[in-house]
């Protein structure tokens, strides 16, 4: 390890389990990742859907279309995953049992438009351009898939936790978990724990400087693609008649009591 080494809290902030010290090099591909996107997720976190959603300001509807595009996006990458599960850039980060959020999506969506989900839900305009790469990664460079696996798994046991407690208190779901079964991640008892060991596993990939950066750029285009998702809810939001979830029951009838219609 290089003689720079420097010792990185891991400050989650979301559960103090396991916050035990992390010896990490800026020459990991982990620290890489981290602070080539650094400024991409600020601009995710600081964009307004993501500071309305933050302060309990999301509207059912918008959240329904969120949660659709995310099924969407994690059918390809998951399918991408197991066509690449043994490539050498991708086996020592496979942990479909802990991460997979395919299923649990379904499971929302179903609870969220009902049993006829699949009739019903479309993938929103801004989220097809970010399946259509993760499919072109998966089958052209798949090398390049742990960026997009990184991106959203790492994010998911980040913020997502906060996210969670947001959506099941902003939209009355119930607190057995329907609807944000994506949030929680029913193999991986400490997140915090989970992701040291998902760093030391990336940290073991064989990837010299070049591919690293190569890594940071396509974490960079899945974390633009994360905030056109976003720009394209905030923008639908504006023409929803429905109240914000914050404040009390909403008042607009179809949206009230039984979301699973
Ligand atoms: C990490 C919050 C949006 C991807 C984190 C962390 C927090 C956080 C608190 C933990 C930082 C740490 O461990 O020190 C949020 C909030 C968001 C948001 C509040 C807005 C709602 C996003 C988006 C993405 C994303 C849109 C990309 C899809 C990540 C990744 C990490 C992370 C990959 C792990 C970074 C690492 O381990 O170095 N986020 N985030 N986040 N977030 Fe977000």
């Amino acid at each position: 390890m290089a003689a720079a080494d420097v010792t990185v809290a891991q400050s989650a902030g979301f559960d103090n389990e396991d916050d035990d010290e992390e010896i990490l090099s800026p020459d990991d591909l982990s620290e890489y990742l981290t602070a080539g996107t650094k400024e991409a997720h600020d601009r995710a976190e600081n964009s307004p859907f993501a500071k309305d959603f933050l302060r309990g300001r999301i509207k059912r509807e918008l959240f329904k279309l969120g949660t659709a595009a995310l099924y969407y996006v994690y059918s390809a990458l998951e399918e991408e995953i197991e066509r690449n599960k043994d490539h050498p850039m991708f086996a020592a980060v496979y942990f479909p049992s802990e991460l997979h959020r395919r299923e649990a999506l379904a499971e929302d969506l179903e609870y969220l438009y009902g049993p006829d989900w699949r009739e019903r839900v479309s993938c929103l305009a801004a989220a097809k351009p970010y399946v259509e790469r993760i499919r072109w990664v998966g089958r052209h460079d798949p090398g390049l898939l742990v960026a997009h696996a990184w991106t959203r798994y790492m994010g998911d046991l980040s913020g997502g936790q906060v996210l969670k407690r947001v959506a099941q208190r902003a939209l009355k779901l119930p607190a057995s978990g329907e609807g944000v079964r994506f949030y929680h991640f029913e193999g991986i008892h400490s997140p915090t724990a989970f992701k040291r060991l998902y760093r030391s596993r990336l940290n073991e990939l064989e990837v010299d400087v070049r591919m690293k950066e190569r890594l940071v750029a396509e974490a960079n285009l899945a974390f633009r693609f994360n905030l056109e998702v976003f720009e394209e809810l905030q923008e639908t939001g504006k023409g929803i008649k429905e109240e914000v979830q914050d404040s009390g029951v909403p008042a607009h009838g179809d949206m009230g009591g039984d979301i699973s219609k």
